[in-house]
């Protein structure tokens, strides 16, 4: 099968960076939201990358008008009809996954490939939901995702080896690195690096240091691009809270969120998105 035309799910920060991906790699692309709101703010953030890409002469004018053209949106998972490979990236919620899933499978083509985005959530739990299995895989891409070159792929019971070849195939074509992990919540990096950002939280909590002290250590210590608190505050502390929950839920509590990820959570500081985490942002920046 020939994939020419990628559905995205989704337009919010991983959706809208899936999107640029493929656009990007030359795949026509539709990206859907229900809320014409968020939508608009993706939409923004794709040409602004973009126009950056031009002005660093990474993309030439015309190159970045092609890209433009290749790309649509819509609030209608309808239109999700004529998609070769349809990439979800809504909210880390099971039931809405799962809704999703059951409902892609009826407007598509039985040989469209349904990848899931999720950080955390078993494929063959998402895919249980469906008749058709073998067609549901895991697609993990990580933010910022025009920048971060890994694709954790995640096969479920039931994935099917030619969806899972397409799937790889796919990958290389958006010019990452593809990289099988099993279907435990989490998988590989989520475990890791979500258990990690917890861990810091506590250590912040249990007054270990200060937010820029803890975040300095690691960059300085550990030769990490970012510390693990404002690591978090990037992905989003209601990200983090979501996967440590089912981490917690699926190993025990050797995954307990942090009470203060809760609290800061509850409070609507949830990061870089809100203006507020453990630093506080103006226009996305500290
Ligand atoms: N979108 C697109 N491009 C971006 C970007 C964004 N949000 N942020 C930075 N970039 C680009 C910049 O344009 C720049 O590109 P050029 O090299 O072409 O100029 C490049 O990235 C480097 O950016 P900066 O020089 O501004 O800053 P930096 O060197 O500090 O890099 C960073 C920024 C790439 C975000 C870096 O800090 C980093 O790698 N941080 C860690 C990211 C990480 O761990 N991600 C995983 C999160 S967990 C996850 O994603 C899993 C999940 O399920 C939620």
């Amino acid at each position: 099968m020939e994939i020419r035309t990628i559905g995205v799910i989704g337009a919010g920060q991983m959706g809208s960076g899936i999107a640029e991906v493929t656009i990007h790699s030359g795949f026509e692309t539709l990206m859907m939201d229900l809320n014409q709101e968020t939508i608009e703010k993706g939409k923004g953030r794709i040409l602004s990358d973009l126009e950056k890409r031009v002005q660093k002469g990474k993309m030439s004018v015309e190159e970045k008008e092609k890209a433009i053209q290749r790309f649509s949106t819509t609030v209608e998972l309808g239109d999700f009809r004529e998609c070769d490979f349809v990439i979800e990236a809504a909210t880390e919620n099971l039931n809405l996954k799962q809704e999703i899933f059951k409902k892609l499978e009826g407007v598509t083509r039985p040989q469209t490939i349904l990848a899931s985005n999720t950080s955390s959530i078993s494929i063959t739990t998402i895919a249980s939901a469906t008749h058709d299995p073998d067609r549901v895989i895991g697609m993990h891409f990580f933010n910022p995702t025009p920048v971060m070159k890994l694709i954790e792929i995640i096969r479920g019971l039931r994935t099917s080896d030619e969806t899972f070849r397409l799937t790889k195939d796919l990958s290389l074509r958006l010019g990452k690195t593809p990289i099988e992990a099993a279907d435990f919540p989490g998988f590989v990096s989520s475990r890791l690096i979500f258990s990690y950002m917890n861990e810091a939280i506590y250590a912040f909590y249990e007054g270990m240091g200060k937010a820029e002290d803890i975040d300095t250590i690691m960059k300085m210590g550990a030769n990490h691009p970012m510390g693990p608190l404002e690591l978090a505050d990037f992905v989003g502390l209601d990200t983090v809270l979501s996967v440590m929950k089912i981490l917690q839920e699926s190993f025990g509590d050797k995954y307990r969120p942090c009470p203060l990820l809760q609290k800061y959570v509850e409070a609507g500081y949830l990061g870089v998105k809100t203006g507020r985490g453990f630093y506080l942002y103006e226009g996305g920046k500290k």
